[in-house]
């Protein structure tokens, strides 16, 4: 069966701005964030405490989150490899934080400079140390599906790496189809491999346009949050095949038709993604706002 209510776990402010070519300025990144909770998301995935020379894009992530108006109720985490991207986000009161682990060996080296083994040193003392001071932490694990360089991943080391990353404490993960080659037979295969479905989030890159049926699958399987983005924008700087993340608009428009419950005003986000794709200069690739912003 299908749940009765969703939680869309917004992340077009990072994982869209991440990757656009335009260097999009902190005040419009501020005016987007607003622009999101006007809509009624309840979860901004902001910004990353990430190395500044591996994602320019988000080098002002202290000065956006100094300027952010937090509102009551909604929450803005960030994402963070390391101690050093801890102790930048705490220093900012942040209070919920995403690691970003790999499933694959290939793309812990590209992405996090450590192996697939050595990735667990950098966010063990992270986890703990966040656990401590009261933040909550998300987990992601990249490549779910498959790899540019590594082909289709085995679904056991997918199980075993996202255990592993629940294990330290994490309240939830996220699968992620960084590269979007997963298709709704392995999403189904995945998610049943792993011991506590409601635990789960997936998290789909729509390059091959499989996205909403992964969704489908995703919920039939029990899982209940969804990663989005407004507009349909993303992708990964370390993976080249990747695009965008399964629009935001997409996902409220299939599940208003089955009737889910999101608490998003379709409308604010596709004139959000509207005003938005007019600052970077490019249409939103999101089948759904093409459909509904036409004249
Ligand atoms: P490294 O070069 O191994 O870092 O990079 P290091 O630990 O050796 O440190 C080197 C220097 O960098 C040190 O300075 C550190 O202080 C500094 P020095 O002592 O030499 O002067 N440094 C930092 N400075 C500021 N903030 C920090 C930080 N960390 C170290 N946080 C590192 C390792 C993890 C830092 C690097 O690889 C990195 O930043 N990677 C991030 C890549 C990234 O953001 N990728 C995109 C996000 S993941 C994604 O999009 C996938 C997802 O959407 C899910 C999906 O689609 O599958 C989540
Ligand atoms: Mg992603």
């Amino acid at each position: 069966g299908l749940p009765r209510q969703v939680t869309v776990y917004e992340v077009g402010p990072r994982d869209g701005l991440q990757n656009e070519q335009a260097v999009v300025p902190v005040e419009v990144k501020a005016a987007f964030i607003e622009r999101l909770a006007d809509a009624g998301h309840k979860i901004i995935e902001a910004t990353s405490f990430v190395h500044p020379k591996w994602v320019p894009q988000l080098a002002d992530a202290d000065e956006l989150l100094a300027r952010l108006r937090r509102r009551p109720g909604v929450r803005y985490p960030v994402l963070v490899p390391n101690e050093r991207g801890l102790d930048r986000a705490l220093d900012r009161g942040v209070d919920e934080i995403a690691i970003f682990a790999s499933a694959t060996e290939t793309f812990a080296a590209k992405n996090l400079n450590r192996g697939l083994e050595s990735q667990f040193d950098m966010f063990e003392p992270v986890v703990a140390r966040a656990l401590e001071h009261g933040v909550r932490v998300r987990a992601y694990v990249s490549m779910c599906f498959g790899d540019p360089w590594e082909g289709p991943t085995p679904v056991p080391q997918v199980v075993q790496v996202g255990e592993r990353l629940l294990g330290l404490g994490c309240y939830q993960l996220s699968l992620g189809d960084t590269i979007g080659v997963g298709t709704p037979g392995h999403v189904t295969e995945l998610i049943k491999a792993f011991r506590s479905p409601e635990r789960l989030a997936v998290h789909f890159h729509d390059t091959y346009g499989q996205a909403l049926g992964n969704t489908l699958a995703a919920l039939q399987a029990g899982v209940t949050t969804i990663d989005a983005s407004t507009g349909g924008i993303g992708g990964c700087p370390y993976a080249e095949s990747a695009t965008g993340n399964l629009a935001t608009e997409d996902l409220v428009w299939m599940l208003r038709g089955l009737g889910i419950e999101t608490g998003l005003d379709l409308g604010k986000l596709v004139s959000t993604s509207v005003w938005l794709a007019e600052l970077l200069g490019r249409p939103s690739p999101s089948r759904v706002v093409q459909a509904l912003s036409k004249g």
